[in-house]
């Protein structure tokens, strides 16, 4: 069989783009390689991978999970079954943290102090460290293996960033922050509990779920950030599209001399907050 039958067959199922991104990895090479490549033949070897994986995929794996990584902001960052797959979405906390210190208000600072907080595969750290040379990066995760995986994607890509494991921003209460930016879980459990299952099945939990509304990490990381005196000039997140007003109800408890914008993704649901300080 060529790459062309193979890739003709799953583009009738509308699953061409699985199908290049998996015959890439099986063969080693690039999904350009391969859509370069269609008359060449595949050998029964890796037709029978290719046929094991596709029935993982069609049973709902992620297909990031069967090939081990996933691109965001530009970079590759390894992720498995320990840590949520970064979604493109997301890469809006990384446009706005780096439009943010450009402004004039940081300009006299050498380093401008970020903390990503919830970082997963290091997806927003590690992307932030390698777009600016002014920013310092610190990540933190409550999940010991999704730090070992920030840290490995640290490494992989060469980003200069501190991963630490621990509750919110416990770890690093003694630290002060020009901008805190979170992706934290925020799937209600009670309300707000919109998860597909494919999703609830194969991510884990610990990156899911915030909570009765989903809003529970959020609460507790303002409730930190005053206890422990920090002072950030932003803080940024991204949350469920139902959720705006409840969060909005916890900026006015928690920060009422600050303005809080919301922010749609490019489906015009609510996504992101940012918080300003007055
Ligand atoms: C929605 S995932 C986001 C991962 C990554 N930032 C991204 O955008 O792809 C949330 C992350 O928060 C972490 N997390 C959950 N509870 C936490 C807590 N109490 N303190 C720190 N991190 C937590 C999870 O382990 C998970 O990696």
């Amino acid at each position: 069989m060529r790459i062309f039958d193979v890739l003709s067959k799953a583009k009738n199922d509308k699953k061409l783009l699985e199908a290049e991104l998996l015959l890439a990895y099986i063969l080693g090479k690039g999904k350009e390689w391969v859509i370069a490549h269609s008359d060449d033949d595949v050998s029964v070897d890796d037709m029978k991978k290719f046929h094991d994986l596709w029935i993982r995929l069609a049973a709902g794996e992620p297909l990031a999970y069967i090939v081990g990584c996933k691109e965001f902001y530009g970079l590759n960052f390894l992720v498995d079954n320990r840590v949520l797959i970064p979604r493109p979405e997301t890469e809006f906390l990384v446009e706005e943290v780096l439009r943010l210190s450009r402004l004039d208000r940081f300009a006299s600072k050498k380093s401008v102090q970020v903390v990503d907080v919830g970082t997963g595969c290091g997806a927003v750290a590690c992307s932030l460290a390698k777009s600016s040379d002014v920013l310092a990066v610190c990540a933190v995760d409550v999940s010991q293996d999704a730090c070992d995986v920030a840290l490995k994607n640290a490494s992989n890509l060469g980003c200069k960033i501190d991963v630490i494991c621990g509750d919110l921003l416990g770890p690093v209460k003694d630290r002060s922050f020009d901008i805190i930016v979170a992706n934290l879980p925020y799937i209600g459990i009670e309300k707000f509990d919109f998860v597909a299952d494919d999703v609830a099945k194969y991510e884990p939990d610990v990156a899911l779920y915030g909570g009765s509304d989903g809003l529970r990490l959020y609460e507790r990381m303002f409730a930190q950030i005053l206890e422990y005196g920090m002072a950030p000039r932003y803080i940024l997140g991204e949350f469920g599209f139902l959720q705006a007003e409840a969060l909005r109800e916890l900026v006015i408890r928690f920060f009422p001399n600050s303005n809080l914008e919301i922010k749609q993704d490019l489906s015009g649901l609510d996504r992101n907050f940012i918080i300003t300080s007055l």
